[in-house]
């Protein structure tokens, strides 16, 4: 695999052929789309249908006798345990696909001239946090009397988000740069997640909770701050 970008082939831009550019240009100004309608009423549309639409999941009922009477108790406080549970379930999603982000660009690293055996430990040290973390949503969720097993709405909205990143990094041509820029989405979005958790979790006085996500964030942090700067260097040092 290539680790530099190169100059090559590539046809896929009009300056290639300006004759025929010019000539796609004329034909799109003098042939009408051949499929009826336009942005305004594909925007009707989508509008009727969101209206229409059920939601994309529910919060499943605790299905222990713990979690109906810590359920029953959070509510009799006025604290509504759904949103909780619910971005904790998006949170052991993400995690999970981070450990598999993470594994992508180890095995991909193999092929790779420009990382080092320190780079390699670092990578393979964030994978094991991404999986620690992963442990910790489950522990939180299980405190709670939730199921950590159950999809939640958020659970399958992020599941569906990172599909693109999971898809870039374990694509087999995508070289070092792309491969970071790729898992730098995923750690923007991880830092801000637990953040919200967080914050989530002091909101619905789960104090205890709030306090063992601490940890991860500052781990997140460093995952952030290290992918960025591995990603300028790949970047910068092909100039
Ligand atoms: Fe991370």
């Amino acid at each position: 695999m290539q680790n530099a970008t190169k100059m090559g082939l590539n046809c896929t831009g009009a300056q290639m052929s300006p004759l025929d550019s010019e000539e796609q240009l004329k034909a799109s100004q003098e042939v009408p789309p051949d499929i009826p309608g336009n942005e305004k009423k594909l925007a009707l549309v989508r509008k009727e249908k969101a209206a229409e639409a059920d939601a994309i999941g529910s919060v499943p009922i605790p299905g222990t006798a713990k979690g109906m009477v810590k359920t029953a108790l959070n509510k009799l406080v006025g604290v509504s345990p759904e949103m909780l549970i619910d971005k904790l379930g998006e949170r052991l999603a993400f995690e999970r696909s981070g450990v598999r982000l993470y594994e992508a660009l180890l095995a991909k690293a193999g092929a790779l001239d420009s990382m080092d055996a320190g780079m390699l430990k670092t990578l393979q040290h964030f994978r094991d946090e991404e999986a620690e973390h992963f442990a910790l949503v489950v522990a939180a969720m299980q405190r709670l009397g939730a199921d950590p097993t159950a999809m939640t709405p958020c659970a399958d909205v992020v599941g569906v988000t990172s599909m693109g990143v999971l898809q870039a990094i374990s694509d087999p041509r995508t070289n070092l740069a792309q491969s970071l820029n790729a898992l730098l989405t995923a750690e923007l979005t991880d830092n801000a997640g637990w953040e919200l958790l967080i914050e989530l979790a002091e909101a619905s006085n789960q104090t205890e909770i709030a306090q063992s996500f601490e940890k991860a964030l500052a781990q997140e942090q460093v995952h952030l701050t290290t992918v960025r700067s591995w990603l300028a260097e790949a970047v910068l040092d092909q100039v």
